[in-house]
């Protein structure tokens, strides 16, 4: 069995498998050399000979535990028939959203617009650099995904002002989004994810008193469809301040801390497995540095199941062979 499906299911601890969020993208040259000739980033994630390549690309260089397909929450949205493309230097930028449209959609239509990512995910997890190591799956949580269908961009510190204004939109779209992430989840799976990430971006930007309707409840409907089909499940719900509550509640098998939270505190608090933590721009400092921060997530979460990761993405101005010292670091701990 893969290391982290050793500490995600058998709940091992001290062996401290490693992937990070990101590892595939814009820190390394080879990725920047494929993106160069493949403008259009849509296009890019619907070729699947690419996406698997890309996927590939950091095991070939690091010893990492497993391979994140190369893709990104907004295929659903675009699965679904909104408008997507990502413009350079702003980010994610989406059409209208025509709920009459979303509403007509069949299962069908949807799996056959972003069917190249599944077959990205067959190639990944067929191909030898993957052997023993986990081939992870993900989606975006409901909540993050309506954040960008309604608000069009990335909300950055902030929501439209009137965007609770339409709670019937709202709702009428987490009950649709349910259900296509489902189908998303399960072709991953039948391709060959191992473990599914469900990225949570935007839970911060809520009140408390909303995460249960926005947050709590629609994961905990994903989180126990993946464990009914026997595959774990780690969530990532970025900026929120009750960690426990939050695994007490929607109970995945592991909990992705981002890097404002106090690590001290989640392993008092948290019995499930963890994984994450470390600042991404202690990447951007020096190897000493490096060592020491790395090196600190590592004792805390000592005698606790632990993924060694990042809080958040790889940040683009990363130096590759930084990286290779931290993923160096980890394992020779
Ligand atoms: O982790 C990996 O290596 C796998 C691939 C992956 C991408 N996006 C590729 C990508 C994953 C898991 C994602 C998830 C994703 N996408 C999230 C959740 C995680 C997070 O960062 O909070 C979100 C919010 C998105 C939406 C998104 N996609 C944004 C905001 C952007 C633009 C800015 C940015 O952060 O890069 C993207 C584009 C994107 N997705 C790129 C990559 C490699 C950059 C594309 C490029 O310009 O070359």
């Amino acid at each position: 069995m893969s290391l982290i499906r050793e500490v995600l299911i058998n709940k091992k601890a001290n062996i401290n498998p490693i992937w990070i969020m990101r590892q595939a993208g814009r820190y390394l040259p080879e990725f920047r050399d494929i993106r160069k000739q493949n403008p259009d980033f849509i296009k890019l994630c619907l070729n699947e000979i690419l996406s698997a390549e890309i996927t590939l690309q950091p095991l070939k260089r690091f010893e990492l535990d497993a391979a994140i397909i190369f893709s990104d929450i907004l295929m659903v949205p675009y699965g679904l028939n909104q408008r997507v493309e990502f413009k350079k230097n702003f980010g994610p930028l989406l059409g209208d959203l025509n709920l009459n449209n979303i509403s007509k959609l069949d299962d069908i239509d949807f799996v056959q617009k972003i069917y190249p990512v599944y077959k990205a995910i067959n190639l990944v997890s067929k191909n030898k650099l993957t052997n023993n190591k986990s081939t992870i799956g993900f989606v975006g949580a409901p909540w993050t995904l309506i954040v960008y269908m309604i608000n069009k961009q990335s909300p950055k510190f902030k929501l439209k002002n009137d965007f609770f204004k339409d709670n019937f939109l709202i709702n009428r779209i987490l009950i649709i989004l349910e259900k296509f992430l489902k189908i998303h989840i399960k072709n991953q799976v039948d391709n060959g994810a191992e473990v599914i990430q469900i990225f949570d971006s935007w839970a911060g930007l809520l009140e408390e008193n909303d995460l249960p309707n926005y947050v709590y409840i629609p994961t905990m409907s994903l989180v126990n469809y993946i464990k009914s089909l026997n595959i774990p499940v780690i969530c990532f719900p970025k900026g929120i301040k009750n960690y426990k509550e939050y695994c007490q509640i929607v109970k995945p098998d592991a909990i992705c801390i981002d890097y404002n939270v106090n690590p001290n505190l989640i392993r008092k608090e948290i019995n499930i497995p963890v994984q994450g933590g470390m600042d991404p721009k202690i990447l951007l400092t020096d190897k000493i540095n490096l060592k020491k921060e790395a090196i600190k997530y590592l004792d805390i979460f000592k005698d606790h199941p632990y993924i060694f990761n990042l809080g958040h993405g790889v940040l683009p101005e990363t130096n590759p062979d930084m990286m290779d010292y931290l993923i160096k670091t980890v394992k020779d701990y």
